[in-house]
């Protein structure tokens, strides 16, 4: 596919609705300087998980996969004062580089990264009586996407908002019997939405600067 007016529209929109300032711009130089893989989101999406904590008054966020911390930036800036992301990520290698990106844009006290595989320390906030999130974005690794989704389910309240990247891959999904776990991960965590009762949620696809890719968004209407 030529993508070409998919990037020149995408470009279009973020120099009028998501022009990166120097903190988002150093995040990505950092990032790639790290030699780790720039699959972060783009300023696009960037804005469009700030609409969604803005609709929802997110006082508290989750996010699943820290990265660089490009994403947390965007969401712990569409925070109120008092509020907090609290960012999951496994490799403290990237968490290091993310708490300096967030350090540098001036969030420290807005963030929170806490390095661990996430399905561990999913379950240790479930027990450990974490308060619900308001929003949660999961863009960790994609073969337990369902899995996370129902652990985040369990830090929800009626009303959160839960959102997961990278569930459409180029199209990949509608191949059966797919090798990638990363492909199944996200076709078992699609299925699962379109069955699931404790949620209201549609697929977004989307295009751009990025890979052809999408995004689910979830609103939760019973608490599991
Ligand atoms: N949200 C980021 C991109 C995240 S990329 C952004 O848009 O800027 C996915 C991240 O998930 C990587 O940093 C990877 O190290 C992390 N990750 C992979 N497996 C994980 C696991 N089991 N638990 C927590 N983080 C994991
Ligand atoms: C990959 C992961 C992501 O979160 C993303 O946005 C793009 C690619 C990956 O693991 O390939
Ligand atoms: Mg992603």
């Amino acid at each position: 596919m030529d993508n070409t007016l998919f990037e020149q529209v995408d470009q279009y929109i973020g120099h009028l609705l998501a022009p990166e300032d120097k903190a988002l711009i150093d995040t990505t130089a950092s990032t790639e300087a790290a030699q780790i893989p720039l699959i972060s989101i783009s300023p696009v999406q960037g804005k469009l998980l700030q609409v969604f904590a803005r609709a929802c008054n997110a006082h508290r966020i989750l996010e699943l996969g820290t990265l660089g911390g490009y994403s947390t930036i965007w969401l712990a800036r569409a925070l109120p004062a008092g509020g907090k992301v609290i960012t999951l990520e496994l490799e403290p290698t990237h968490a290091a580089v993310a708490q300096k990106n967030i350090d540098n844009a001036r969030l420290a006290d807005k963030v929170e990264i806490r390095v661990g595989r996430a399905m561990e320390v999913l379950e240790q906030m479930i027990a450990s009586g974490e308060a619900p999130f308001d929003l949660v974005f999961i863009d960790a690794d994609k073969p337990p996407y369902k899995e996370y989704f129902q652990l985040a389910l369990r830090l929800s309240r009626q009303g959160t908002i839960i959102i997961c990247d990278n569930v459409v891959r180029n199209g990949s999904i509608l191949e059966t019997g797919h090798n990638d776990e990363r492909v199944t991960g996200v076709q078992r965590l699609n299925e699962y939405l379109g069955q699931c009762r404790e949620v209201t949620a549609t697929i977004l696809q989307m295009v751009g600067m990025k890979e052809y890719d999408g995004m689910a968004i979830a609103v939760v209407e019973q608490p599991q």
